[in-house]
């Protein structure tokens, strides 16, 4: 194709991108037509932005206008850094979104694997030395599982502590190796040793794998903790997004299984949480905002959940049609909404019950058993009591800002100790490790584990 015919290409299947978000969104019930957020993302899309060049190599200048104007709160300090930073992931999500429309028959997570990794990657490669006079960092298996050790080379006469980490990447996406600079400051700031999990993702390796991987290695490293000059009573479990998910259900999962030693601390980042209320006011409010909109939190539950998901009515989801009016009633009542911070959007319970007028409820039989295992799910665990103390970071420009607060709500009130934080900044800020933000964040993380680990 010319270069003119696939601009034009691309054109036309964005503007059948806007005509079914807003066939999607006209399915809602009007009392709840969040109309305000959905047409500033609709702007967004029409008016174009100026940015600078982008480098992902195949997308005509234009596009990039389309595609990152996100409206952050205005206390965020950074969001050039952070636009441009993702125009890069968007232009591959709607290039992946086009190879799709012209028959490419793999999933949509591995084409985006695929150019991603065409990109120029920042991060250590597998196989390189990877030299730092302060640190020894070594790619390793933990009882099968792919790992990398950050350990500091200081001497100390002591055990340290451990930290068990998850990266981010919606369970389909990313590595270990995407969070290497804040391991490495983190290793060094706290003066811990850092097992950085290179579980298994979806839709390949689909729930429980990439649980299943995290719990191995996290036992593996409490057994063999001596090995790495590290105390066993004194290993933290962390992780970021779909990471956060991850360790949450891992304390779940040790808890319930009465596993000693007991995991000390846990740091979850803008985890998502729950797949109940797809309507909670952070979903309203960042529909289509930042690097994480709806329809894509969205689309990576489900490939955690199912892998291929080409025969689910995704509409059905964003409006919260996939659950009954029953099962709203019922695990409602684990979703603390009176937590959540007063804004225009706050919903109440009720709400929750009237968000669908026909629920789809073969939809339902079908998700049911995954949607309300709390090892998916951790939000849907009945009970909290002896968990570990919890740091909760959440974001505000975030769809998954209310899952944090709810979660940190339904910790303290079964007597678990939590310092919560909130940043004005839009989710996955922490992948941009010379941001702001990411230095304050990461400085709240090492003050947590240096006081409490
Ligand atoms: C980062 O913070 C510093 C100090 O608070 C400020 O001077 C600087 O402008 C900020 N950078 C950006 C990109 O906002
Ligand atoms: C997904 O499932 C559909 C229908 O079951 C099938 O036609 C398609 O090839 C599958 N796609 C992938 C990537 O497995
Ligand atoms: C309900 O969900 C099923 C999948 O379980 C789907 O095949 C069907 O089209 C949906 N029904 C409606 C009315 O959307």
């Amino acid at each position: 194709m010319s270069p003119m015919s696939t601009a034009a290409t691309v054109w036309v299947l964005m503007n059948i991108g806007i005509l079914q978000t807003i066939s999607e969104f006209s399915h809602w019930p009007m009392s709840l037509h969040r109309r305000t957020a959905f047409e500033r993302c609709l702007e967004s899309r029409v008016f174009p932005f100026p940015l600078p060049r982008g480098r992902f190599p195949w997308t005509p200048d234009v596009f990039h206008k389309f595609l990152t104007k996100f409206t952050f709160s205005e206390e965020f300090d950074e969001p050039e850094k952070y636009r441009s930073s993702y125009s890069v992931q968007r232009q591959v999500k709607i290039w992946a979104d086009i190879l799709k429309c012209l028959g490419h028959e793999a999933h949509t997570a591995i084409i985006i694997r695929h150019m991603i990794a065409i990109q120029p990657q920042s991060g250590p490669q597998p196989g390189q030395p990877l030299v730092d006079p302060f640190l020894k960092v070594t790619h390793d298996t933990f009882d099968g599982v792919k790992v990398i050790v950050y350990q500091p080379t200081s001497v100390k006469s002591s055990l340290r502590g451990g930290l068990v980490y998850m990266y981010a990447g919606g369970w389909a996406l990313g590595s270990a190796e995407i969070v290497d600079t804040n391991m490495r400051r983190l290793a060094k700031t706290s003066n811990i040793v850092i097992v950085s999990v290179d579980y298994r993702r979806a839709p390949e390796h689909i729930f429980p794998a990439p649980l299943d991987d995290v719990v191995k290695a996290t036992k593996y490293f409490m057994r063999c903790a001596c090995k790495f000059g590290v105390n066993r009573n004194r290993i933290a479990i962390g992780g970021e997004s779909s990471g956060g998910t991850l360790a949450a259900a891992v304390t779940l999962k040790f808890r319930n299984t009465n596993w000693r030693p007991r995991i000390k601390l846990q740091v979850l980042l803008y985890p998502p949480l729950q797949t109940i209320d797809f309507m909670t006011p952070s979903y309203l409010e960042n529909a289509c905002n930042g690097d994480l909109d709806h329809s894509k939190i969205r689309g990576f539950w489900l490939w955690y959940a199912f892998g291929n998901v080409t025969d689910l009515p995704l509409v059905d989801f964003s409006r919260n049609c996939h659950t009954t009016a029953a099962a709203k009633a019922r695990y409602g009542r684990l979703l603390p909404w009176s937590a959540l911070p007063d804004t225009s959007e706050k919903p109440s319970q009720r709400r929750l019950s009237k968000s669908c007028r026909r629920p789809n409820k073969s939809l339902w039989s079908k998700v049911k058993s995954t949607f309300t295992d709390q090892y998916f799910a951790p939000l849907m665990a009945r009970n909290m009591r002896r968990l570990p103390e919890a740091l909760i970071i959440t974001v505000k420009d975030d769809v998954l800002r209310d899952d944090g607060i709810m979660y940190a709500r339904r910790l303290k009130d079964a007597g678990v100790k939590v310092t919560s934080a909130m940043f004005s900044a839009p989710h996955n800020i922490f992948a941009l490790p010379e941001g702001n933000v990411t230095k304050t964040i990461a400085l709240e993380i090492s003050d947590f584990l240096n006081s409490r680990l």
